[in-house]
């Protein structure tokens, strides 16, 4: 596959993406990835990100350019671009005029497919002045600095391909992975499929069994599915627990749906362990921390110990590994999802992780492949502490009775005007608050229950979504006739940031 070099961009995980798409693998590294694991991966390509440093400021991300160009061919983005230069005795300098956001490129050798003029993205303070001897400048920004040059080998831009602003950028990086790479374009569903099934029975081996915890949602559901196709169903041991805060019906639902697939799974009905252990607690973290911990009594009780079981499996996915490896910077713990955090030590086994190198459209193509059904591959994301971080303050059996019933109206009727799947993830809110209202002729002292929709590609950010009035209006109606204990709805017109998904 393609090595990308992390110098962090804001957009590396993207150029790992778009490649994807193209069907050429790539993996993501720190820029300090050495030299002898590269060789051993023996890459089609190594792609340098972009990064917010200039490459002439101490203590900037550096690399030495001439040990991988030996390696194989190189594309420089942005921040690369500059470091291919400075390393190969170019010079790069600070510009008199930045350039962000849309420009125009000029491209005086046109690559294939690419046109002669054509839109770009830009976010650059610094420029190359002078290209290293050997390469030719093969394109001009707007503002007359160079906006990419090449030499046999390595290719450099300016901009960033991989942000959709600009336009053939996927062409850009095609040309780099086949005309320059010689890459096979093969990474598809079915490859991918028959990878991570031959992967899976190398690390767990002919014996062992694995234990496996389902949530109901698409990474976990998939991970199942997968072992138990690489492993056979009597070695894969799924736990599907009722921790109480399931939507309505939820966990029958889910739990017949899973024998559907042929998956070897036990239902565990925990839910008054869980409310028990939730009484009183009105802090979010420690709701949070209570669910975790309960999660995992329940969890550890839930298998025979007598089964060779070794493995653990996760459905971790690459966004959440690559933020671990960040080379630059880290993120702050906003909330703690801590729903499998710490199980592996305390349980003594190993972690196997399969999916733990694709984005979530390659989970949900590669479930399709498995013959998951598509209900099951698009139901929105579902938090691990469930309802209880949706109930505000605490999490009583009524609370919960209110806004199960709230939220089964307003996901019915999502899905009757055909926006469930335009939207990332919908749900209510119940707070903790109760307002006066007049219902029949009778004076009402009742909650109020927020609704929420958003939009998104990860769950980074978020925007909300813009109903019609009238869809609104409907499920105010609905929710206010249907459900006893709410009297006024509100919609959640937030963003995240500054708004977070969820409310706690
Ligand atoms: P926030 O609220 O942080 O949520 O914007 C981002 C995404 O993560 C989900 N979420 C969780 N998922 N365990 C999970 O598995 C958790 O503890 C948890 N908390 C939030 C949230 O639903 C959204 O999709």
């Amino acid at each position: 596959g393609f090595i990308i070099l992390d110098f962090g961009s804001q957009f590396t995980q993207l150029i790992a993406r778009r490649l994807r798409e193209l069907g050429f693998y790539s993996e993501i590294h720190s820029y300090k990835y050495s030299a002898e694991e590269i060789r051993k991966k023996n890459p089609y390509g190594i792609i340098l990100s972009g990064g917010p440093n200039s490459v002439y400021e101490e203590g900037s991300p550096q690399r030495d350019i001439k040990e991988l160009r030996n390696i194989s061919p190189l594309l420089g983005v942005c921040y690369g671009m500059q470091l291919l230069s400075h390393q190969l005795g170019g010079k790069v300098t600070k510009a008199q005029h930045r350039e962000y956001g849309l420009n125009y490129v000029t491209w005086t050798s046109v690559l294939k497919d690419v046109p002669k003029k054509q839109k770009v993205w830009m976010s650059h303070g610094d420029v190359v002045e002078t290209a290293p001897e050997g390469f030719e400048i093969i394109a001009n920004s707007d503002g007359n600095h160079p906006a990419a040059m090449r030499s046999e080998n390595v290719l450099a831009v300016q901009f960033h391909p991989e942000v959709a602003h600009t336009e053939h950028g996927l062409d850009l990086l095609r040309y780099f992975a086949q005309e320059m790479c010689h890459a096979p374009a093969d990474w598809d569903a079915p490859h991918i499929k028959d990878h991570l099934m031959e992967e899976v029975r190398k690390q767990v081996g002919e014996t062992d069994h694995v234990l496996v915890g389902l949530s109901g949602g698409v990474d976990s559901t998939v991970v199942a599915t997968l072992l138990t196709k690489a492993l056979g169903a009597e070695r894969v041991h799924c736990v599907f627990v009722d921790n109480g805060l399931l939507r309505k019906n939820e966990f029958e639902n889910v739990l017949e749906s899973y024998k559907g697939l042929g998956l070897n799974v036990k239902g565990v009905d925990a839910s008054r362990e869980f409310l028990s252990e939730l009484k009183g607690k009105t802090d979010p973290e420690e709701k949070r921390k209570t669910i975790g911990r309960v999660f995992i009594e329940v969890f550890d009780k839930s298998y025979d110990k007598k089964l060779p079981i070794k493995w653990l499996a996760q459905g971790t996915l690459y966004p959440d590994v690559i933020e671990s490896v960040s080379s630059i910077g880290g993120s702050v713990t906003i909330k703690s999802h801590h729903n499998v955090g710490g199980l592996p030590e305390k349980m003594h086994l190993g972690l196997v992780e399969p999916v733990r190198e694709l984005f979530k459209d390659e989970v949900r193509a590669l479930g399709a492949q498995l013959g998951l059904p598509h209900a099951m591959l698009w139901r929105h994301p579902f938090p691990g502490p469930g309802l209880a971080i949706r109930v505000l303050g605490e999490v009583t059996e009524e609370r919960l009775r209110i806004l199960k019933d709230c939220d089964d109206v307003y996901i019915s009727e999502l899905r009757r005007h055909g926006l469930y799947e335009k939207i990332w993830q919908a749900f209510c809110v119940l707070l903790p608050v109760k307002t006066v209202g007049v219902q029949g002729d009778s004076r009402t002292y009742d909650h109020v229950l927020a609704l929420r929709a958003v939009t998104s590609s990860d769950g980074m950010t978020a925007d909300w979504y813009p109903f019609e009035f009238q869809f609104l209006r409907d499920v105010s109606n609905l929710i206010t006739n249907k459900v006893k204990g709410v009297n006024r709805v509100v919609y959640d017109v937030t963003s995240k940031p500054p708004g977070t998904i969820e409310w706690e």
